[in-house]
């Protein structure tokens, strides 16, 4: 269709391609042709760029919406992190208006930089337990995706570094839990009055509370200090980790501020269509370019972008083809469906201290001498995400246990030392807080992601279809309950004043129900729009190679492909599955 624009891209050769760079206009690409096109330079594209682009004979482009990561002080301070939503490094998703949240809609982060999510995410750093994996196993019928098998990759992702204070951190973390790869992880480098507080309780209450000295060895379930991608006190992305280091390749390429609008290919045998073209454009009404990949075209833009961009591609429920006028290349009704979150509720307690980091965000001057001391030596409040401890747990005996086994959580309480405004709770000036997030981490409420027009930079439709089942708010309410029990232990004599706001007039099941749809977001975990399954399954929209159903010469590499959501934060599992992706990709092209 826009054959004749080829032209204008391959004007120069490959024997000219010169060192790479950041590239930011589609006329100083230097090809028209790549061995593979990496679709989203997020989390996942950037491990598939390094690695594909560790031989020299591969030719590597990467094409990505969002802007360069590079010299932005607000990804880099790990404190700054939760200030990136709704900033010129975010999409600004939002939801439908949710039946379950009493009609409000709720924003959704993702990452609209390079790095992609992980430049924007709170950076806790959490494997996946055993049984999560072999959940996966169930799902695909493929020994590959144990947790066992997965072992090496997920070590190839990730090295423990000691926390910016440098303390002894022996108890506190296990170092056999990491491996030695790019991302950099560390536990907490500047302890505050709550940490040892919620370690403590977990070991005086025990049970269901109990502490556990790491999360990342296979079981989820316990509380403890938090694990982050943070090196040095700054936040360590796949933009970082991954991308940075190889800019300096001579065969890759980096195209940002470009969307890809979909991808095309011809007909090849059995009914399969072979995919090997990329449309690109960098402004909206722009006419495409197309960019031909000799390999494979990998998709990694995530859980919004992977279905829109299939849904373009003809790759997609049939009703909603027809509805757009798309042709159908491959019926695929799970495009966009299972999409599944983590719903979360901020609870607020004053508390009776001096010593939370309230202050810090209500007056400038603290604000800047905490700043400049993670400037100058990268120490300080300002080395650490929000929350330094969380906690996973199982619900008590007489709940369902949707989770994928023992070793997996139900819920999920991060500890914040200080007023975190998340949810409608309007930060007060005056006080000092304790805030704890409760999260349902085993949701059974499943919605959808769906493409509504044929402009590729109109953004799709999403219904969370959050709190829609019963399950999921009387988890939440389980897990309210559990926050005040847990801050009910010893620990905490004294210094818990009691709840702050609405909260405090929640007593019963109902009233924590109410409080939990009027007030509840979600920890911006969604997974499942292109899922994988079986290779002879009729459902799903992946096989257990990662290959789109129906076609040859395209994978899902990213969030979207997981078939069920992880009980714990899924940065870590992205990175493995991109691991392993990448040499999957090299077996098939004979590069291992
Ligand atoms: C605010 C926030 C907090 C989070 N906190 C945590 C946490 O603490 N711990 C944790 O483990 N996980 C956390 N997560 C989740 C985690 O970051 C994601 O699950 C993970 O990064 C997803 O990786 P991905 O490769 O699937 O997608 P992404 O990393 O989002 O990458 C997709 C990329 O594709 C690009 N793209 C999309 N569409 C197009 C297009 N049409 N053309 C070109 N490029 C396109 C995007 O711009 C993006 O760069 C958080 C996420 C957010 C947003
Ligand atoms: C999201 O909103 C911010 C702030 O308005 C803006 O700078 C950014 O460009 C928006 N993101 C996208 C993808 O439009
Ligand atoms: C939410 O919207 C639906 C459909 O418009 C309506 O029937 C329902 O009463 C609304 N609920 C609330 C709590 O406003
Ligand atoms: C971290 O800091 C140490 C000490 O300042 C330095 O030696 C090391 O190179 C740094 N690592 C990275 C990845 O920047
Ligand atoms: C906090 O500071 C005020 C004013 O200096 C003091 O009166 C109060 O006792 C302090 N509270 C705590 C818990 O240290
Ligand atoms: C709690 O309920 C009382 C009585 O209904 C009301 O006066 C008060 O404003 C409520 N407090 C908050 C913080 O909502």
């Amino acid at each position: 269709m826009h054959r004749f624009l080829l032209f204008l891209i391959s004007a120069s050769s490959w024997a000219s391609f010169g060192t790479s760079k950041i590239i930011h206009s589609i006329s100083d690409l230097q090809c028209s042709e790549y061995d593979f096109i990496i679709i989203g330079g997020g989390t996942a594209g950037s491990v598939l760029a390094n690695r594909l682009s560790e031989n020299p004979h591969n030719k590597v482009l990467v094409l990505e919406a969002g802007i360069n990561n590079a010299g932005i002080q607000d990804v880099q301070v790990p404190f700054l992190g939760v200030t990136l939503p709704e900033t010129s490094v975010d999409w600004n998703f939002t939801t439908t208006p949710q039946v379950g949240l009493n009609n409000r809609s709720i924003e959704l982060a993702r990452g609209f930089v390079l790095g992609g999510s992980s430049s924007i995410n709170f950076m806790a750093w959490n494997r996946g337990s055993q049984d999560y994996w072999n959940s996966f196993v169930t799902a695909t019928k493929n020994q590959m995706w144990s947790f066992t098998a997965l072992e090496k990759y997920y070590r190839r992702t990730s090295t423990l570094v000691p926390p910016a204070d440098g303390r002894d951190t022996t108890g506190d973390v296990d170092p056999t839990a990491y491996g030695n790869g790019p991302v950099q992880v560390s536990i907490p480098g500047f302890m505050t009055e709550i940490d040892n507080r919620v370690t403590e309780s977990g070991k005086i209450l025990g049970g269901r509370f109990s502490f556990i000295e790491d999360l990342n060895k296979g079981k989820t379930l316990g509380f403890a200090y938090a694990a982050s991608s943070i090196g040095n006190g700054t936040r360590s992305s796949a933009a970082t980790a991954y991308l940075e280091p190889i800019l300096k390749r001579k065969n890759i390429d980096v195209l940002i501020s470009t969307r890809v609008a979909r991808v095309t290919g011809h007909a090849a045998s059995k009914g399969i269509t072979h995919i090997d073209t990329v449309e690109i454009l960098q402004n909206p009404g722009d006419i495409p370019h197309q960019i031909k990949a000799s390999k494979e075209v990998l998709l990694s833009a995530g859980v919004m972008g992977t279905p829109h961009i299939l849904t373009l591609s003809g790759i997609g429920p049939k009703k909603v083809l027809k509805n757009l006028g798309i042709n159908v290349v491959v019926a695929a009704e799970d495009v966009g469906a299972n999409f599944a979150d983590h719903p979360l509720v901020a609870n607020y307690f004053s508390v009776n201290s001096n010593h939370t980091w309230d202050p810090v965000l209500r007056d400038p001057s603290l604000f800047a001498a905490d700043l400049s001391e993670w400037v100058n030596s990268k120490q300080g409040l300002f080395v650490d995400t929000a929350g330094n401890t969380y906690g996973f747990m199982k619900l008590p005996h007489g709940f369902a246990d949707p989770s994928t086994g023992p070793r997996s959580a139900n819920t999920e309480i991060i500890f914040v030392n200080g007023f975190a405004p998340f949810g409608a709770t309007i930060p007060p000036t005056t006080g000092s807080y304790l805030s704890m997030l409760t999260a349902v981490v085993s949701p059974t409420s499943r919605g959808t992601v769906t493409t509504v027009s044929r402009d590729p930079f109109a953004p799709p439709k999403i219904d969370l279809n959050i709190f829609t089942t019963d399950f999921d708010i009387s988890a939440m309410v389980q897990v309210m309950k559990d926050a005040r029990t847990l801050i009910s232990a010893s620990p905490w004599d004294g210094y818990i004043i009691g709840p702050f706001g609405e909260l405090a007039n929640a007593t019963t099941d109902d009233q924590l129900a109410t409080f939990a749809r009027n007030n509840a977001v979600t920890v911006n975990h969604p997974v499942g729009t292109a899922r994988i399954s079986p290779d002879n399954a009729r459902y799903g929209v992946v096989d257990s190679h990662l290959k789109v159903k129906g076609t040859s010469g395209l994978r899902v590499i990213d969030a979207s492909v997981l078939p069920q959501i992880p009980e714990c934060h899924p940065q870590a599992l992205v990175y493995t599955i991109a691991e392993r992706a990448a040499d999957l990709i090299k077996a098939d092209h004979g590069l291992l």
